[in-house]
């Protein structure tokens, strides 16, 4: 039997360009969900964590402490935090955008937290009612007072590279801001693509900025949505560049309420049958996963949109 058939991409040999492993950073609980407009039932988001988990993701970010009335679909994180069932090594972040979203995770006992700032002013202002100077004096004390309580951080940026109210956002730009953030005292930074338009030669560039700018490659992640359907080639770029953090969603489910036009992240799976196929290991058995996605894809009552769950599943 070839590999297809076995539902296995033909694998290559190693390519010396790229990383031999690749650590996936899964958002579907998280950034899948928050879009969602039926409120997805406490129960159901604690199984579908728990399956993440257990086909082999290690890093599973599992929802926001925000204002519940800005997304009421996470209104339920201290409820669904305090029904976790934690595996061994693995990690669950939050987002936490101020201070009483920290007071709230710390109270739930997380120990990583995410602040998401942004690269424009449009969207600091339609996603943190804040102007992008604001954005910084809200997250610097929830990044110091984490930190003196042992919790690790990582910094989104989002909007690198487009904005659908300021359009093409300069790589320059995305640099200042997102080392900024770093700056604050984050361990890592999450370049975020929230409408799905960046290509290729753009994630060169702005990875290129962050590297010429003396942050290095592994304080680095890419967050790519698919709304144009370049995620995989972009996170191929990134891969080529020297990243080996990379964010994803199970199914592709995912959206941001507050960007126009944003769509599902990128889908684990497809991002896994790419690294399957490349011989870059990532720990994650996507049978298991694809399993997930479509028994999450029944509970949302529509197909995943992940093109992989599609032809495992479909
Ligand atoms: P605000 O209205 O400016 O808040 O919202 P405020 O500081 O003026 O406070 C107003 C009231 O809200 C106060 O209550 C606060 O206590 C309460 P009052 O005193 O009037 O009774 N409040 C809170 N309650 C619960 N939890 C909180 C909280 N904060 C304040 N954390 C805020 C500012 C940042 C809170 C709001 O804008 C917000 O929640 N925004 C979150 C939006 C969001 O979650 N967007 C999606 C995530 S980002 C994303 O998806 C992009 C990403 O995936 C990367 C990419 O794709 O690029 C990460
Ligand atoms: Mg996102």
């Amino acid at each position: 039997m070839g590999p297809l058939e076995l539902g296995l991409p033909a694998r290559t040999p190693a390519d010396a360009e790229l990383p031999a492993r690749v650590r996936i950073w899964e958002v579907g609980p998280r950034d899948g969900l928050q879009n969602e407009s039926s409120i997805v039932d406490v129960s159901v988001k604690l199984e579908f964590i728990d399956r993440l988990a257990s086909s082999g993701l290690s890093i599973v970010e599992a929802t926001s402490f925000v204002h519940p009335q800005w997304v009421p679909q996470l209104a339920d994180a201290a409820e669904l935090l305090a029904g976790l069932r934690r595996h061994s090594g693995v990690s669950y972040p939050v987002l936490v955008p101020n201070e009483k979203g920290l007071d709230r995770a710390l109270e739930s006992g997380v120990s990583h937290i995410a602040i998401f700032g942004s690269a424009t002013e449009s969207f600091a202002r339609r996603n943190l009612n804040r102007s992008l100077d604001e954005q910084y004096a809200m997250f610097e004390p929830v990044v110091t007072r984490a930190r003196a309580a042992g919790l690790a951080v990582r910094a989104y940026v989002s909007m690198a590279f487009g904005d659908p109210w300021e359009g093409v956002v300069a790589a320059e730009q995305v640099v200042t801001v997102g080392k900024r953030l770093l700056d604050l005292g984050c361990s890592q930074l999450s370049i975020g693509d929230t409408v799905g338009v960046g290509t290729a030669g753009q994630v060169d560039a702005v990875l290129g900025g962050f590297v010429a700018a003396g942050t290095p490659l592994d304080a680095l992640a890419v967050h790519f949505h698919d709304t144009y359907g370049q995620a995989l080639a972009n996170t191929l770029a990134a891969l080529r560049a020297g990243v080996s953090t990379v964010d994803s969603s199970a199914g592709g489910l995912g959206g941001c309420p507050y960007a126009k036009s944003a769509t599902g992240n990128l889908a684990t799976e497809d991002l896994v049958w790419m690294l399957d196929g490349l011989g870059i290991e990532h720990g994650v058995r996507l049978n298991a996963l694809a399993d997930t996605s479509a028994w999450m894809a029944e509970r949302l009552g529509r197909p995943s949109p992940s093109r992989v769950v599609r032809a495992l599943r479909g």
